[in-house]
């Protein structure tokens, strides 16, 4: 039975930079901010390092940041959602800075700016050296504590997207918190979960990004975009004892300070690897410290040209990562590898965030808008949180005005799905993991992707053949989060299968150069069979999510054509 009522909260799953600037752009509407975690401090937000790209400097323009953002996207950046964010970036800053932002100074007062690669000019703008990331969650929390319309929930585990019985609008999420399932409306849903790092071995993500929110799109059948392109980052600390969790990320701004990779004879390698020497573009490096390490060559960072120039106060978590793992970065270059970053692709989003499914916004790092193309110029990403968890809240709070949102408060007949055994869930998560790292790394090739697909089918089988377990939310986290990698791996893999080139963040070793059939995005959606995908290739970057392309252009991954060589 259904009835119509007073409308129910927005609800926003992520209580990172994304979620919580779209919710506090959404007051005074109603918003309920879930996160899967204890604390409300979680995802990659606080780990950001090296700062917040903006056009600040008196001679940067938004134009110049945009073109840069276009070139680093390697053919596939949407210009115009480039030219949004670039222009509607200090606008985002100077928020932020009235909500009490802590931004490092010059001595004179105005803002420092760094360099990062690929940027033309210095503009990343940063607080606490290398802490930027703890202080925008700290600014972003303390606003959303004093902002009456915001409810937030920690170890709220969102688990599926509830639809009306045709599939079609929004009604709400199945949450599993510690009292167990709870079934909550929503008047629409902002997914703001995040990237999925976990997905592989080395990672610098946090262990709650598994892709969740990504996966509960896919299964709703939103389109999805860009799966191919992870960005790794080439200088991740190998700490041999991480444990399959995150490994410590060594800032970027680094390099951009002087630090230097060596080989294992303390050959600095990098100037003979690209002209801009250690400040190649990200995926050129981590690839040349990648195939290092593939052959068993350790690869270094030396700190100390950076700490001389710009002294410890500078990157306070990089000393204090590399002390607790027992290396001085004073005397001694540190042992580097690549890992797992950035994940470029996710929920296809137009400008105002709307995804193909009516009562579904998407921001942060679990959208696709197209401005990050096939690598994301650093440091993007934190803006692309803050601008578009505003654009979001603006059209949701249009919608509320126009009675467009959904005022069903009563959902009939949700099945509620058997949760399986945490441990058994676990080891498949890790099973997954290594897959990926395989399959899916820095370099792929054809019949690695294609092994992998059959490989998937099986822990698929495992996965099902698990014993079933009362939903405990540490068991209940497992089993999400093996399902999430689950439902993602076949779409990454068919994407990556199907991208039959190398471009940015994708290079395939059966394929090692750029072709002009595959500059466009690949849009997909999940089949209606077991792991298969819908691979729409949209030749205009515009993808608009409400008109994909016509039915004729889909076809099941087994039969993926083949763009002419
Ligand atoms: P996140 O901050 O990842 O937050 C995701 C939220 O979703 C969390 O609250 C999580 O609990 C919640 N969630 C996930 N699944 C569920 C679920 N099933 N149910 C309920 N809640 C769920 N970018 C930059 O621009 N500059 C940088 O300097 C920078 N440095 C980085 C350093 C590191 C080590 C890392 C890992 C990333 C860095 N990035 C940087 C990238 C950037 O931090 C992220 O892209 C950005 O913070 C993503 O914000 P978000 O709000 O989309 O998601
Ligand atoms: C870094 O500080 O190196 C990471 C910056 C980013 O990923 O944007």
């Amino acid at each position: 039975m259904t009835h119509s009522s007073p409308l129910p909260p927005v609800v926003v799953i992520g209580s990172g930079a994304a979620g919580l600037s779209a919710a506090l752009s959404l007051a005074p509407l109603p918003v309920m901010v879930l996160s899967k975690t204890a604390s409300l401090t979680a995802g990659s937000t606080p780990w950001a390092q090296g700062g917040i790209a903006a056009a600040l400097a008196e001679a940067d323009q938004p134009a110049l940041h945009a073109a840069d953002t276009v070139s680093a996207g390697a053919g596939l950046t949407d210009g115009s959602i480039a030219a949004l964010l670039a222009h509607e970036g200090p606008r985002a800053i100077a928020r932020l800075l009235a909500q009490g932002m802590p931004f490092d100074r010059t001595s004179d007062g105005r803002l420092a700016l760094a360099r990062e690669a690929a940027h033309g000019q210095a503009r990343v703008i940063h607080a606490g050296g290398d802490s930027t990331g703890r202080h925008v969650a700290a600014t972003l929390l303390a606003e959303v504590a004093s902002t009456p319309s915001i409810t937030c929930c920690s170890d709220s585990l969102a688990v599926d997207l509830i639809l009306d019985p045709h599939g079609n609008n929004l009604r709400g999420v199945l949450i599993l918190d510690p009292t167990g399932w709870r079934i909550q409306p929503a008047s629409a849903v902002v997914l703001a979960s995040g990237g999925m790092g976990m997905a592989w071995r080395e990672t610098t993500n946090p262990p709650e990004n598994t892709g969740d929110g990504l996966a509960m799109a896919a299964r709703a059948r939103a389109l999805l975009a860009d799966l191919e392109f992870m960005q790794f980052h080439p200088t991740a600390l190998a700490v041999a004892d991480s444990d399959g969790s995150r490994l410590p990320l060594l800032t970027e701004a680094l390099r951009g300070s002087g630090a230097v990779l060596l080989d294992r004879d303390g050959v600095a390698f990098m100037a003979a690897e690209h002209p801009l020497a250690d400040l190649a573009p990200r995926d050129v490096v981590a690839r040349a410290v990648g195939k290092r390490a593939a052959a068993g060559q350790p690869v270094f960072l030396d700190l100390r040209p950076a700490l001389a120039r710009d002294g410890a106060d500078h990157f306070p978590q990089v000393l204090e990562s590399c002390r607790a793992h027992g290396f001085d970065p004073f005397t001694t270059p540190v042992p580097v590898v690549p890992a797992a970053h950035y994940h470029m692709g996710g929920v296809v989003t137009d400008h105002r965030g709307r995804t193909s499914l009516s009562g579904l916004w998407a921001c942060g790092e679990v959208a696709c808008t197209g401005v990050h193309g096939a690598n994301r110029l650093a440091s993007n990403s934190l803006l692309e949180a803050l601008v578009f968890g505003d654009r979001v809240a603006a059209d949701i709070t249009l919608a509320a005005a126009d009675g467009r949102l959904n005022r069903e408060m009563a959902i009939a007949a949700v099945s509620i799905p058997a949760v399986r055994d945490g441990a058994g869930c676990r080891a498949l998560r890790d099973a997954l993991r290594v897959l990926c790292s395989r399959a899916l790394g820095l370099v792929r090739d054809g019949d690695g992707l294609r092994a992998a697909i059959d490989e998937v089918a099986r822990l698929d089988q495992q996965f099902s053949a698990l014993p079933r377990v009362a939903p405990s939310l540490a068991d209940g986290q497992a089993w999400v989060e093996a399902r999430s990698l689950l439902t993602l791996v076949p779409l990454l893999l068919a994407s990556a299968e199907h991208r039959q080139e190398s471009r940015g963040a994708h290079c395939r070793l059966d394929h090692p150069q750029p072709r002009e059939a595959f500059c466009h995005r690949l849009t997909v959606r999940q089949g209606r069979t077991p792991r298969s995908a819908e691979i729409l290739p949209l030749h205009g970057l515009a993808g608009e999510p409400s008109n994909p392309a016509p039915a004729s252009t889909l076809f099941p991954l087994q039969s993926v054509p083949r763009s002419p060589a």
